[in-house]
């Protein structure tokens, strides 16, 4: 599998989201007014220093000064007042109207916890988990399909952004936190942990997957399939005797099987997925085998531990992870 193509714009100024569209329009009207008052205060700067320059005989005196004007002190407080006004007023709207908004009943509703150094993702109405890849529908402007994120930490203060989708919000231990969703746009939206977290924080990524309604629900209703648990090729089959006789399981779920561990990442659809490592490398047989045989090689500090296994092992059991689909 390749990696499906995905947007390599990452900039808030070009929001495909509803919550993303409301904040670029405010970090617009905010860039537009600190620009004007830089204007006005350094062309007020650059003026005096022209116009009041020392000109040849006049070394050492001073021009007229004025003290104690009541016009001009009223209005150098009063101007930044109101613009201080103006932008608080402004930005308390967006944040009401972003974080108050309502959950409509046919809202998605998705569980992302962060994890060192991963995204565990749930789907708890739909039965569907999966890894670092989060579908979504898109909304049209006939029916509006947001997906309502809460968002949890198994360890560490994470954060969740995905520019063109949402502004970011921390994933905190012991607390919930909420954010949605609402692409107006199909494609593949990137997005990374934005709150150190130790170690590969840099390589906690994120994609965003927004589809059309009947190609999300196809998706989810491959994501809700357990896994085929006898492989017709012979070493996948042994792959998978190795895979279910080591500690593999005690980490990780494969749905149908005895591997219900939920320390590292489900991998009943695997496959369908288009990076491993939260998009370290591409979702690919050999990427795949060089993670099996020491994760580290691809992510230094990864906490998931190298088994060890021998190169025969290893083949088999990449085949049985290729067939996890
Ligand atoms: Cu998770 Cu930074």
């Amino acid at each position: 599998m390749t990696l499906q193509a995905a947007d390599t714009v990452s900039s808030i100024f070009a929001p495909v989201s509803t919550p993303a569209a409301k904040e670029a329009d405010l970090a617009k009207m905010v860039l537009v007014l600190s620009a004007a008052v830089f204007v006005v205060v350094a062309g007020l700067i650059a003026y005096s220093v022209v116009r009041f320059r020392a000109s040849a005989g006049e070394q050492g005196t001073e021009p007229p000064q004025v003290y104690g004007s009541a016009q001009v002190e009223a209005a150098w407080t009063a101007v930044p007042v109101i613009i201080v006004i103006v932008l608080v007023l402004a930005t308390a709207r967006v944040i009401h109207e972003v974080q108050a908004a309502a959950q409509p009943p046919n809202a998605v509703e998705v569980t992302v916890v962060g994890r060192q150094w991963w995204w565990e993702i749930r789907y708890p109405k739909l039965g569907v988990v999966t890894a670092n890849e989060l579908h979504v529908p898109v909304s049209d402007s006939s029916v509006r399909r947001p997906t309502f994120l809460t968002l949890e930490s198994a360890d560490v203060a994470h954060s969740f952004w995905v520019p063109r989708l949402a502004g970011k919000t921390d994933l905190i231990p012991n607390k919930t936190n909420r954010m949605w969703v609402e692409p107006h746009e199909a494609g593949t939206f990137l997005g990374q942990c934005a709150e150190y977290c130790g170690t590969q924080h840099a390589h906690m990524l994120l994609r965003v997957v927004a589809e059309p309604p009947e190609q999300f629900a196809r998706w989810v209703e491959q994501q809700r399939q357990k896994a085929d648990t006898a492989p017709a090729d012979s070493t996948a089959a042994a792959g998978a005797r190795t895979f279910l006789r080591t500690a593999c399981i005690s980490c990780h779920t494969v749905a149908g099987t005895v591997a219900t561990g939920r320390y590292g990442p489900d991998l009943t659809h695997l496959m369908s997925r288009a990076t491993i490592g939260a998009g370290v490398a591409p979702n690919t047989r050999d990427r795949l085998r060089a993670w099996v045989r020491n994760p580290d090689d691809l992510k230094r500090g990864a906490l998931m531990p190298a088994m060890q296994l021998d190169d025969e092992q290893l083949d088999q059991l990449v085949n049985y992870l290729l067939t996890l689909r």
